[in-house]
């Protein structure tokens, strides 16, 4: 039986665009987009993919409130069967009413080594406290920003001093773990205990 996930964003989808590119070699399908910005090119890649997208804004294309864009969600999966939710650079923080009411499991993607740098401006952060690692982590969805128990990481060596160069690195490792996170949970390989894998010369 085909593993299908949804996938929630909010700007660029170059993780979506990851998702869309491993899809076939991890065995799993996206079945549907939902964008809280009507403008996300995130939501351009998913079309050209031929994937379904919705994008519940206001009529004027400004975002919902995010009860609403919930609330339309739910209505959005209630008619789509999938798997797994997966939130790939979605930047709303969710309501316990709406992960409790999702039904299936989500997982979400964070740019640190959770627990470290909860919240925004993980780079920012880090190059300020100086610190010799940095990395991004896949995580389950819990009521709690950024808490959930950890899938998988990927760790590196900050090597850069700005933040835009050091988010570039982040990227290209979350390119990779998060659609093998993906292919993990459809094989129902998943663990406990968080697979941490260090990346050599990002
Ligand atoms: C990623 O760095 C993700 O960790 C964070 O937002 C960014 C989204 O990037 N939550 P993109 O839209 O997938 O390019």
């Amino acid at each position: 039986m085909t593993y299908r996930i949804l996938v929630l964003v909010s700007g660029t989808g170059s993780n979506l665009q990851a998702l869309i590119d491993q899809a076939s070699r991890y065995g799993y399908e996206i079945a549907a987009v939902i964008s809280n910005k009507s403008d996300a090119y995130a939501l351009k890649r998913a079309q050209a993919a031929n994937i379904p997208t919705y994008a519940p804004t206001r009529g004027d294309g400004r975002p919902l409130p995010i009860a609403r864009f919930e609330e339309e969600t739910l209505n959005i999966l209630e008619q789509t069967s999938v798997d797994l939710v997966v939130l790939a650079g979605f930047m709303r923080i969710l309501s316990a009413r709406f992960v409790g009411a999702l039904g299936v499991r989500a997982i979400n993607l964070h740019p640190s080594i959770l627990p470290a740098y909860k919240g925004l401006d993980t780079h920012a952060r880090v190059l300020q406290a100086g610190d010799k690692y940095h990395g991004a982590s896949v995580h389950w969805v819990t009521p709690e920003l950024d808490s959930g128990a950890v899938l998988v990481q990927g760790i590196m060596s900050v090597s850069h001093t700005c933040p835009d160069a050091l988010q570039a690195d982040i990227h290209k490792i979350e390119h990779q773990i998060l659609p093998w996170t993906v292919g993990l949970l459809r094989a129902n390989l998943a663990v406990n205990t968080p697979i941490v894998r260090y990346f050599d010369n990002v």
